[in-house]
Formats: structure tokens, C-alpha cells, sequence
């Protein structure tokens, strides 16, 4: 059974200045929820209890976040709210959540391989703590499925335009099911040219522990960091690694307009805001609409 967890959370957001001066992107509200409160609950849902933050400087708002504060229970308490005051309790007892800080910015791999005591030997769930999905069955379960029947490591794919593969890490894999790929290469932000293809690694990842030792091997790659990707490609040469097309939608929140999206997308999907959003969202398109057959 997989029990943990990394959810690296250390990267400096810069796609997402001048926010992220002083706010951890992972801290992005999705409505009313941090970004990486869905990212537990979906490592909660698939029974992986025991979660490894990565965090780094300026990241401390994070474990307040997944803690009790007293002073404001004691406040909605006092205020009879208790509706609150269960919400916020719940947060600070949701899971077993230990942190680690990266102290250098030597990039996802790196940051990943904080990780290797705290999963000593067993195999293991990586939840990028910027993105969030939804479908019938939580990502990280569905990848949790396939390790179970191969016992090797697996990681989320979806598809992408082309002109977004330089965004992501890029694989050519061999189909051996449907949505199901044996990796046979791998790049990290490749130029359009050099894609492989257009399914793109989606921030979610179940490894055996023997990725550590390729990543301990692993120079640095694209962007001078340690890539998770570089590792994952010295390890398809002696174990396989499969790539799933994973059933559901990614929400990438560190992306200025994504994040836009994404809220409209999750006020949809909730009863309270669904009606006003909508009206909303026409009366835009209709403000919109008019003011260009006015130029
Ligand atoms: C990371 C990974 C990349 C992956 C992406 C998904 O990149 O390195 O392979 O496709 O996450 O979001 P980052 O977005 O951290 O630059």
C-alpha cells in the first residue's frame, strides 16, 4: 500500500510576481481554499496518510495553515460560529503532515530527494503542490491503480497544445493500453521542435524508492536545476516506468490566467456561486460584445 507522500513546495512562484513576493503560490486561494489543501485532500482520498511538505524560505504560512490557531478558534467560539470553528479545526487535523525546508532553489529534483529519509525505502506518492485536479476518481489513485498491478513507477500525462510543450516535461512512450504508455523517452521543456510528442508530465507521481539513487546521480539540467525529469529518464534504462493519461482535468495554478480559469471553473461546481457566476459571466460577454460592434 502507498502511505506517503512529498509534495514539494518550495519553488519561488515566479511566474506568478509580484504575488508571490511574500505568498507562497501554494497558498493561491482556489475560492476559499489554498491550492495546496485540495493537493492533501487528494493524497487524503487515496488513503496516502503520512505527507512530507517540502517548503523553503518564505514558506512558513503554509504550516500555519495545517495548524491550530488558537487565538481565532477561541474567537469563533466566543462568536458562536460554530460551523467555522469546526472548519477551521478539521484543517489543523487532517492528516500526519511533517516539513522539511530545501535550502537551496536546485530545482524539483532536488527538492524531491529531501524527501528519501522520510520515505525510507518504501514506494511513494509525489503531489506538486501548485495544481489541482478533478475526475471520477482522485489523480493520485489513479496512478496508486496502476503501480498496484505493475508494481513499477508511473507518472500523470496529459495532452497539450503544441505550442505549450515548452512548459512542461514532454514523454515518448510505447501504448500498451489504452491512456497507458511504457516511457521510453523524456525531456523537460522541450522546444516545440523537439517534443516527442504532446503528453505532458502533470505534476503527479508514484516512484519505487530507486528513483533516489538516480536522482543522486542526476547533474543539473534545464534552467541549471535538478530535474525530476533527467532522473526519471536514467531510471526507464533499467525499470520500467509508465505514463498514465490520467481520466480528470489539471488546474496549473502558479499561471496568471489558469489560475483566472480555475476559479471561474470551481464557482461552477459550487451550488451557492453557480447561478450568480453564470449571470455574471453573461452580463461580461454581453458588456463585452457591445463594446466592440461599438468601435
Ligand atoms: C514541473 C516539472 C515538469 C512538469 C510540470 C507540471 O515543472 O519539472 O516536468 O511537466 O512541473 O506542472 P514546473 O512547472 O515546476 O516548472
Amino acid at each position: 500500500m502507498l502511505k506517503k507522500a512529498i509534495i514539494p513546495a518550495a519553488g519561488s512562484g515566479t511566474r506568478f510576481l509580484p504575488l508571490t513576493k511574500a505568498q507562497p503560490k501554494e497558498m493561491l486561494p482556489i475560492i476559499d481554499t489554498p491550492t495546496i489543501q485540495y493537493v492533501i485532500e487528494e493524497a487524503l482520498a487515496a488513503d496516502i496518510q503520512d505527507i512530507l511538505i517540502v517548503t523553503g524560505r518564505g514558506k512558513r504560512v503554509i504550516e500555519d495553515h495545517f495548524d491550530h490557531s488558537f487565538e481565532l478558534e477561541s474567537q469563533l467560539k466566543q462568536k458562536g460560529k460554530m460551523e467555522l470553528l469546526e472548519q477551521v479545526q478539521q484543517i489543523a487535523t487532517l492528516a500526519n503532515i511533517h516539513y522539511i525546508r530545501q535550502k537551496n532553489q536546485n530545482g524539483l529534483g532536488d527538492a524531491i530527494m529531501y524527501g528519501e529519509r522520510h520515505v525510507s525505502n518504501e514506494p511513494f506518492a509525489v503531489l506538486l503542490g501548485d495544481s489541482v485536479n478533478t475526475g471520477p476518481k482522485p489523480c493520485i489513485a489513479q496512478l496508486a491503480d496502476i503501480h498496484y498491478r505493475f508494481g513499477a513507477s508511473v507518472i500523470a500525462v496529459q495532452e497539450v497544445p503544441p505550442d505549450k510543450v515548452h512548459r512542461y516535461g514532454i514523454i515518448k512512450g510505447k501504448r500498451i493500453e489504452k491512456d497507458l504508455y511504457l516511457i521510453e523517452d523524456l525531456i523537460e521543456k522541450p522546444d516545440p521542435a523537439e517534443a516527442p510528442s504532446n503528453l505532458a508530465i502533470a505534476g503527479r507521481y508514484v516512484f519505487n524508492p530507486e528513483i533516489f539513487g538516480f536522482l543522486h546521480q542526476t547533474p543539473p539540467g534545464k534552467n541549471g536545476e535538478i530535474q525530476i525529469t533527467d532522473a526519471i529518464r536514467k531510471m526507464i534504462k533499467k525499470n520500467a516506468v509508465f505514463a498514465y493519461k490520467f481520466e480528470g482535468k489539471r488546474y496549473d495554478i502558479g499561471n496568471k490566467i489558469e489560475f483566472l480559469k480555475t476559479n471561474i471553473d470551481f464557482a461552477m461546481m459550487r451550488k451557492e456561486f453557480k447561478d450568480d457566476i453564470l449571470d455574471y459571466l453573461r452580463d461580461v460577454v454581453a458588456r463585452y460584445d457591445k463594446a466592440v460592434k461599438s468601435q
